[in-house]
């Protein structure tokens, strides 16, 4: 068993501290609850926690990993059903009786995945049927089938259809399926579900949530021992406050530091120093990715973690940063929805005391030391 495994986990003996959390999923599995959000900041450990699940349960499951659409501005619908397929087909070679069902929506020429779809709402009733099809399937089989989205938010880019009502068709009719969907930028999730929308197809519907939180400080420490003691390495506790300092208590972050610690044999400053600086390419990836979305805006969101990253925290200082910076004023209602727009993304984070702050020191990190690029580059 080894936690410093960098890849999603499968195994409950890889996943540290996260029992009640799985005990939820769990159960949520296996009562084949319509609806199951895992939710939290990237590298928390959604996807270890879907995997895991999964595994112990042995339920049939199709799992969509939106990051493939991470890079993309927008995802065409024929792009996003030939992936759907490609998933179920990898089912269809396990399920003999999966693959007749199937073959019965005509329409669909399976072997090839050719989808030959005309009219807007033919790629809706062909997911809404295939689901037919998985329902039955598990239905006969007196079991549930999970169809997973990790990183769902990613689908708000979606064009010429709408998974919406699909979902909510399925909620409501299809008893033997399990959605879990799960999101890193918690607010766009919400927001694409739209479930306190009375317009929405999925409004007012239950879900399960769970959320997954950043280890706490002594978790943490005690996960890095946990994890160096399988290697048979004890680096003393001062080292690994230092790692928790600068790197937080994101288990992900904390994994790539005891990979590479334990890669080199090494656990000193220095390797903290290059995973710090490794962990901010990744963070500055993705924080572009954000940002592409809203060239617009890019500067000044830019400005704002830099405000918060410098100390800034409260509402009118952040907004007075900016004003000073752009030598002018800005209305209340923009600033707000741009300070909105960074908290959904889990780039920014509003404290019970109203405060605002960078929940991952690794963007606090990046931003400071990387900013001044992203301003170049936009
Ligand atoms: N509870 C945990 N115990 C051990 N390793 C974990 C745990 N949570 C996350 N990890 C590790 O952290 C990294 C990110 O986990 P992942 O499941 O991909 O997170 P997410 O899906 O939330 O982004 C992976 O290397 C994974 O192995
Ligand atoms: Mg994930």
């Amino acid at each position: 068993m080894t936690y410093f495994d960098i890849r999603p986990k499968t195994r409950r003996e890889d996943l540290y501290n996260r029992d009640e959390e799985l005990r939820v999923l769990i159960r949520g599995i296996r009562e084949c609850n319509p609806l199951i959000l895992v939710l939290g900041l990237r590298r928390t450990g959604k996807t270890s926690l879907l995997n895991v699940a999964l595994n112990e349960t042995g339920v049939t499951s199709i799992i969509i990993d939106c990051r493939v659409f991470e890079e993309k501005n927008s995802i065409g619908y024929k792009e996003f059903i030939n992936y759907f397929l490609r998933e179920v087909n990898k089912l269809r070679t396990r399920h003999r009786m999966i693959q007749q069902i199937i073959e019965r929506i005509g329409w669909v020429e399976v072997a090839g995945f050719k989808v030959k779809l005309r009219g807007p709402r033919l790629g809706e009733v062909m997911l809404t049927q295939i689901l037919e099809s998985l329902n039955q399937w598990a239905y006969e089989n007196n079991t549930c089938i999970v169809i997973g989205f990790d990183e769902a938010q990613e689908l708000v880019k979606l064009r010429g259809i709408n998974l919406l009502p699909v979902i909510a068709h399925a909620y409501d009719y299809l008893k033997n399926i399990t959605f879990i969907i799960t999101g890193s930028q918690v607010g766009f999730l919400h927001r694409f579900l739209k479930i306190s929308n009375p317009q929405s197809p999925l409004y007012g519907r239950a879900t399960l949530d769970i959320t997954l939180k950043p280890f706490n400080y002594e978790q943490a420490l005690l996960y890095l021992e946990e994890g160096f003691k399988q290697y048979n390495m004890h680096p003393p506790r001062n080292v690994l406050k230092e790692v928790v300092d600068k790197l937080g208590s994101i288990p992900g972050w904390l994994t790539m530091y005891g990979y590479y610690a334990v890669k080199n044999r090494k656990y000193n400053k220095n390797i903290i120093d290059r995973v710090l600086e490794k962990a901010s390419r990744i963070m500055l990836r993705e924080y572009m990715n954000f940002l592409k979305l809203r060239p617009l805006a890019a500067k000044r969101y830019t400005s704002i973690l830099k405000a918060v990253a410098e100390g800034f925290n409260e509402w009118s200082r952040i907004k007075r940063y900016l004003e000073i910076l752009e030598g002018k004023r800005i209305s209340d209602s923009i600033f707000t929805q741009l300070l909105r727009n960074l908290v959904d993304a889990g780039f920014l984070e509003k404290t019970s005391d109203g405060a605002y702050r960078i929940p991952d020191p690794v963007l606090a990190y990046t931003i400071r030391r990387h900013g001044h690029k992203l301003e170049v580059r936009l």
